[in-house]
């Protein structure tokens, strides 16, 4: 459910009788026509029936969520949770206190789906023109209980019908229940009535029962780790949209370093683009001139961009149905690297080529890692920067070393779809040490980053960061870059910046 908000105690809105009737009247009817049921609704039909035979005979909750306030009376943008969106193919805003319940048919075999939602009230309604959150007045037209059923090619009933939905037929030797529990407090709290009412969760059941809703969102999680070909499609529409993106910022530089405070400026390019094309930002850009670079999760993006400096721009634009790119390029800002960010740069393009190399089926999702790390860590021996009579073997056991990681602490990949770190919910074995298949999409992203502050290093590295991060899909024999029409050696990047984010 929406959080509640502050009642605004000021407001003087008319409430009158005379007034309510006025507010009813004169409007022309409504359209009638549905809508066709989407692409994407389609492939979520798909993906339910995958979630129907992993729970036989189990009724399956999966909410959207709430609206989350930002301030008083003012919400967030909406984004429903990400199995909700897998589930139902809805994107962007939609629907805020919306569940989709998967109920076992009496059979025993399969599934019905129905989504529970507040559908768009009629005009005789005081929400039309009175609820700020849900009325037409304020966030326009929603869809209607037929409206969303033809688009979505599911059943689809009122909010109102949902607690008694999801008590029918449960109890101890009867129907059991299982809740994506971090989606929605209250409709977590409403399944867990439910389970009290019916017998269910008596002596110490409780940590058993929520053991099996988080059985149920791990699932659902890992269940996103292949994606389909609309998925795939979906994300290189959004890599495509983050390369033009990234092109307009470069064409932008010059003013970034013009004005002062470049990185918001870099920041506001990058977001114009990603809001204009796709849904927004898929996470907040890290734009990082300088020694900004050494931060990981640089997003406050308050410096300035000087020329002889490195920009770190790392950016995805998210699609409308919610799916993200990833991509990081590290730029000269004058157009040329200076001889110690070349020496960086080129070390992690090599790590880099090694990671993509190793991204292909049979091999495991941390061989990816295991792969750049031995560059990265080559590199630092040879520069002289781990440990004295550390080996490379040494520094990279897991045990005795990992001394090269002061310089690289994050790892070289991770899922990508509708999350940016996707099927994070994913046990270790299902995720880093499963083998990669056909139609997953990942990151390679190794870096440097060599602090300002850091003594261990000689100072010409210093407060230099470089990471290269690209988005791939896994193939039948290896791998598919989806961001590869973006620079990324070293007289391509310097080609880019000087052409002002021209590719050729
Ligand atoms: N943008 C965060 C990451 O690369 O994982
Ligand atoms: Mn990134
Ligand atoms: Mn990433």
């Amino acid at each position: 459910m929406s959080e509640k908000q502050h009642k605004a105690e000021h407001r003087n809105r008319p409430t009158g009788e005379a007034f309510m009737a006025f507010m009813r009247e004169g409007w022309a009817p409504r359209g009638s026509d549905l809508p066709e049921l989407t692409q994407a609704a389609r492939y979520a039909a798909d993906r339910r029936r995958a979630v129907s035979t992993a729970f036989p005979g189990e009724r399956l909750v999966i909410p959207a969520g709430g609206l989350k306030i930002r301030s008083n009376d003012t919400d967030y943008v909406f984004r429903p949770h990400s199995a909700f969106a897998h589930l139902t193919g809805l994107g962007a805003d939609r629907e805020p206190d919306a569940v989709l319940v998967l109920d076992p048919l009496p059979s025993g075999e399969g599934h019905e789906a129905t989504l529970f939602f507040l559908p768009l009230a009629d005009r005789d309604s005081e929400e039309f023109f009175a609820d700020s959150r849900s009325g037409e007045f304020w966030v326009g037209s929603r869809p209607t209980l037929a409206s969303a059923a033809a688009e979505l090619g599911l059943a689809t009933r009122h909010l109102s019908e949902l607690p008694d939905a999801v008590a029918k037929d449960v109890g101890p030797s009867n129907l059991a229940l299982r809740v994506v529990r971090d989606a929605d407090r209250e409709v977590a709290a409403t399944v867990d009535r439910v389970r009290e009412q019916s017998g269910l969760g008596a002596q110490g059941e409780v940590e058993a029962l929520e053991e099996a809703d988080l059985e149920l969102t791990r699932s659902l999680s890992t269940m996103r780790m292949v994606k389909d070909a609309w998925e795939v499609e979906q994300m290189q529409e959004a890599v495509d949209a983050t390369a033009v993106a990234f092109d307009a910022v470069l064409e932008n530089l010059p003013e970034a370093v013009r004005r002062g405070r470049g990185e918001r400026w870099v920041e506001g390019v990058f977001g114009l683009h990603a809001r204009h094309t796709g849904n927004g930002v898929g996470y907040d850009s890290i734009c990082a001139a300088g020694d900004h670079a050494t931060t990981l999760h640089w997003i406050r993006n308050t410096g300035e961009i000087h020329e002889g400096e490195l920009l770190l721009l790392d950016a995805g634009v998210e699609t409308d149905a919610l799916y993200t790119a990833d991509v990081t390029r590290t730029v000269p800002v004058s157009g040329r690297f200076t001889e110690p960010q070349r020496r960086v740069y080129e070390a992690v393009l090599e790590a880099q080529e090694a990671g993509l190399a190793a991204v292909r089926p049979g091999n495991r999702f941390k061989d990816v890692h295991a792969a750049a790390i031995e560059v990265i860590a080559r590199h630092l021996l040879e520069w002289g920067l781990l440990p004295d009579d550390v080996t490379l073997e040494q520094t990279l056991d897991a045990e005795q070393g990992q001394f090269h990681r002061r310089w690289m602490v994050h790892g070289t990949s991770h899922h990508l779809g509708i999350d940016v770190h996707d099927c994070a919910q994913a046990l270790r074995e299902d995720y880093v040490d499963a083998e990669l298949r056909e139609g997953m999409v990942l990151t390679v992203e190794p870096g440097l980053y060599f602090k300002a502050d850091d003594l261990l290093v000689p100072e010409e590295l210093r407060g230099i960061g470089v990471r290269i991060e690209d988005d791939v899909v896994v193939t039948a024999d290896g791998m598919r870059n989806l961001s590869a029409m973006l620079p990324r050696t070293v007289p391509e990047v310097e080609a880019w910046v000087q052409a002002g984010g021209r590719r050729d």
